[in-house]
């Protein structure tokens, strides 16, 4: 007995180096270097009491005591999960330090944005795989409105908006008039042909001979008159 933990006190005391990896924050759930590699936690297999919320812009912050290793950052969601299959993030380190984890929760289900959740660490490295998890309380915000229309968001309603309305009669003119009645003289076809890109007619106009497009000219020539007008 006495020797046994005495052996235990000297390896843990021999081995400040290969403590491999730890979780800072959110405080780790525990950590045994000597049970590190059973899954899912490292050998704590009861999840803390103390959870502390855990969001888009939480911290999550490693020491990192091995040479080289990739750490993937896992997200287990429920009181005590054995699913570690959600993929939060993933981290490739080559020197020992403190390192802040970025990791992206965009794909945690809506309907668990306040769940109880774990996060879980694997390293992997020349000393295979090793664990450890921080119990947490998801607070991730709830997008409001999975419908793309917000009723709140649209000043103006559904159907023609009030600034094209003034101009119904000719619908090859109504669009965008302003910047050809600038100098419609001195337009080449070509870009009256641009112009009439955006219409359902383009296609005629721009197979067709010089007249079809000189006529689109004067017709937004005359738009832009009745636009000014108006
Ligand atoms: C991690 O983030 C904290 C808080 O923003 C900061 O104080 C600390 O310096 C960061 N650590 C590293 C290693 O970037």
């Amino acid at each position: 007995m006495i020797a046994a933990s005495a052996l235990a006190l000297l390896l843990g005391a021999a081995a400040p180096a290969a403590a491999h990896f730890t979780i800072s924050a959110p405080p780790a759930r525990g950590h045994d270097e000597l049970v590190q590699d059973e899954a899912p936690c490292g050998g704590f297999n009861d999840p803390s009491a103390a959870r502390p919320a855990f969001g888009p812009s939480s911290q999550l912050t490693v020491r990192f005591a091995d040479t080289a290793g990739e750490l993937g950052i896992f997200l287990g969601i429920g009181a005590n999960p054995s699913d570690f299959s959600l993929q939060i993030g993933k981290a490739v380190l080559s020197q020992r330090g403190v390192y802040n984890l970025t990791f992206d929760l965009s794909a945690v289900p809506a309907a668990n944005a306040k769940s109880l959740a774990t996060v879980q660490i694997r390293s992997e490295s020349e000393h295979g795989s090793l664990f450890e998890c921080a119990d947490v309380t998801l607070d991730i915000p709830v997008k409001s409105s999975p419908t793309p229309p917000s009723p709140s968001a649209s000043p103006s309603p559904m159907p023609p908006s009030p600034s094209a309305s003034p101009v119904p009669p000719s619908p090859s003119a109504s669009s965008s008039p302003a910047p050809q009645s600038s100098q419609p003289a001195s337009q080449s076809p070509a870009p009256s042909a641009t112009h009439a890109g955006g219409y359902p007619t383009d296609g005629p106009v721009l197979s067709g001979a010089s007249s079809m497009a000189a006529g689109s000219l004067a017709a937004v020539a005359a738009g832009a008159v009745a636009a000014l007008v108006l």
